[in-house]
């Protein structure tokens, strides 16, 4: 069935003890067995909790996969994915990554012996000097956080396949409804549940989805063995928030490319980000393979104290870490989600001092640029 149909109906059946249309959230640690080996397909709760199972099945519908696999975070998530290697494994990882992200691998992985190094791989030549016989993930994110570089997932995932690399996309930013990369061939997605798929900024989680079972197999036994788990209250929250991301992510596209489009000619802007734009230099690649450009975008205001002006002036913006709810946030990558990533290397990526980033909510729009248009009027 369609996007929508399934993002309110896959997994979700009606409860079969008592009908309710709404998934219960099994808050349970254990369940009852009838004698030795004999019981309903659940045993204990980190192992699998049915609240958490049909979002994992949800889920992994949405991505155009075969099975997926609910975390309490997504570093959680990009954790366990990671922990599918072993010491002397390497990874080519987008230079470009969501700051914790990067910091997992080079301050936490680094030291159990995985190998790492960060490639712009939106320059496909730059991922292919990058790869060595050790590697055995390609993983990005694209768009890219805060300034919103494209990868071009399928010509990604020819590169990873020919030196048999698996793909892993980090679609926390598109969401399975504008972008799914197993389609375009990647092999596995990540995603921070806590954002978009979430979308209502009351839940921390993380998933991974993916096709292949000897893989899946894996992530299933690490998913219980090292047990960051998201728990069923929390699995509850993402599965009522998905039953929604169609229309959300509808909002937020359209505000992002309205708020986009005003910034772009306001005279104080020295250059916005955002991949639904003609001047974004990769405007094509996103038509081609995403179905819209989301609500994220990321504007240069041209100094720390211009920035410092934005974002203490905003009045309904709210200045805060994370995106992808339904309230407009503002922030400031170079001191918030970027902080852990060196000043050089941010310099590198384009992450100036001046750079602002938005999460555009789906308020009207008229009030979130009114607010910008106030804020910008104080620089
Ligand atoms: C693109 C991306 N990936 C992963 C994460 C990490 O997710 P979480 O905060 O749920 O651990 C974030 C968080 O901001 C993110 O933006």
């Amino acid at each position: 069935m369609g996007f929508s149909t399934d993002a309110i109906h896959i997994g979700q059946e009606p409860d079969p003890a008592t009908g309710a249309i709404i998934v219960p959230i099994y808050q349970t640690s254990t369940f009852v067995q009838e004698e030795i080996g004999k019981h309903k397909g659940y045993e204990y709760a980190r192992t699998s909790n049915p609240t958490r199972a049909a979002l994992e099945k949800n889920l992994a519908a949405l991505e155009g996969g075969r099975h997926a696999f609910a975390f309490a975070s997504g570093m959680a998530a990009i954790n366990a994915l990671m922990t599918l290697l072993k010491a002397g494994d390497h990874v080519v990882a987008g230079h470009n990554l969501y700051g914790g992200s990067f910091r997992l691998f080079d301050k936490v992985l680094k030291d159990f012996g995985l190998e790492f190094s960060y490639a712009n791989t939106g320059r496909l030549e730059e991922v292919a000097s990058a790869f060595r016989p050790n590697t055995r993930i390609l993983f990005i994110e694209t768009p890219t956080n805060p300034v919103m570089e494209i990868t071009d997932i399928a010509a990604a995932a020819k590169l990873a396949h020919e030196r048999k690399v698996f793909l892993a996309v980090d679609n926390t930013f598109m969401s399975p409804y504008f972008q799914r990369p197993l389609e375009l061939a990647a092999d596995i997605v990540v995603h921070s549940t806590t954002k978009y798929l979430n979308g209502h900024s009351d839940g921390v989680g993380g998933a991974v989805i993916l096709n292949d079972s000897g893989l899946a197999d894996r992530l299933k036994f690490l998913q219980n063995a090292a047990g960051a788990i998201l728990g069923p209250f929390d699995s509850w929250l993402v599965l009522r928030g998905v039953k929604t991301l169609a229309v959300r992510m509808e909002r937020h596209d359209s505000n992002g490319l309205t708020v986009a489009r005003y910034l772009e000619g306001h005279s104080k802007v020295r250059k916005v980000f955002y991949p639904g734009l003609p001047s974004h230099p990769q405007h094509d690649l996103a038509r081609r393979q995403m179905t819209g450009f989301g609500g994220m975008l990321a504007f240069e205001t041209g100094s720390l104290e211009n920035a410092r002006i934005v974002l203490k002036s905003v009045r309904l913006c709210s200045l805060a870490e994370s995106l992808g709810g339904v309230e407009t946030l503002i922030s400031h990558p170079a001191t918030m989600a970027h902080a852990s990533v060196p000043s050089e290397d941010r310099q590198r990526i384009g992450i100036t001092d001046g750079l602002v980033r938005i999460s555009v909510g789906i308020e009207d729009v008229g009030d979130i640029i009114a607010d910008l248009d106030q804020a910008l009027a104080k620089i």
